[in-house]
């Protein structure tokens, strides 16, 4: 099966690595939108218009069903791309509900893009299952420039971390939702911040077996097998990607090397939950 992953950058990148776990065998093209991120900072007319090229281009190369690995895309054109196209497209919002169900009492804190959080599709999903007001929102642009930079443990990535929590008391908090595929890189850090207790959730495996679902692929037995990558760039277990930055395809070596570092960086907090 062929399977089309988007997103404004290497956030879905996050998504992808998950698949690879998962959904091992299978064809992937994923498709970064370099030229146009960050879309969280971006209109709603802009982002769907993006949207819409990027499926279009996907679904030239003939993919079988479609990942919005980008929750602010998702929250502006996943209604309106599933208008327009016949083919499966799966979205993803943050993972608000196994927080709430998974937790209780304390509060939840949502991280994500400032598209995200002002959009209905947060709003009607808080409306539908935060009954208890335990939801927090906290818009957290800047982590997408600095995982774009590669950028993930410095002092200056730590400093805008900490001061963005600072006003709220870190012991009330039983889980952080990271409600942007960027902010998974940057999972040590919340862990710092918050201590041991505080659950990280992100919806990347729920995105999987949503697709495995979808599509009929079969999830592997053996999830937890190390993803890594030959002299070649291939990863392991017969699986196939295609990489593309805005419409090009990635065959260079500095870049494919550049998108090794950040599997291998997505392996290391993979688990980290
Ligand atoms: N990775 C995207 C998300 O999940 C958006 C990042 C951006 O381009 O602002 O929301």
């Amino acid at each position: 099966m062929k399977i089309g992953i988007f997103d404004s950058g290497i956030g879905g990148l996050s998504v992808l690595h998950e698949a690879y776990h998962q959904l091992p065998g299978q064809e992937y093209i994923f498709y970064a939108d370099t030229e146009h991120v960050p879309y969280g900072l971006k209109t709603k007319e802009q982002i769907l218009g993006y949207a819409i090229e990027i499926t279009e281009f996907l679904i030239k190369q003939g993919v079988d069903a479609i990942v919005i690995a980008c929750n602010t895309a998702t929250s502006v054109a996943v209604k309106e791309l599933r208008k327009r196209y016949s083919l499966p497209i799966l979205g993803m919002e943050p993972a608000v509900k196994p927080a709430v169900e998974g937790t209780d009492k304390k509060r939840i804190m949502v991280i994500a893009t400032p598209v995200t959080i002002r959009e209905d599709k947060l709003k009607n999903l808080l409306h539908r299952v935060d009954e208890d007001h335990r939801v927090d929102l906290l818009p957290m642009p800047r982590l997408v420039e600095f995982a774009e930079r590669e950028e993930f443990e410095s002092a200056q990535v730590r400093d805008y971390i900490n001061s963005q929590f600072s006003e709220y008391d870190k012991d009330d908090y039983s889980a952080l939702v990271l409600g942007c595929t960027h902010f998974n890189y940057f999972k040590p850090l919340y862990k710092e911040y918050f201590g041991d207790d505080t659950l990280l959730i992100d919806g990347n495996l729920g995105t999987i077996r949503h697709l495995a679902d979808v599509t009929g692929i079969t999830l592997s037995d053996d999830p937890d097998r190390v993803v890594y990558f030959d002299e070649h760039h291939n990863i392991l277990y017969d699986t196939k990607t295609k990489y593309y930055f805005s419409g090009n395809e990635v065959n260079d070596e500095k870049t494919l090397e550049h998108l090794k570092r950040l599997h291998n960086r997505l392996e290391q907090v993979r688990k980290i939950d």
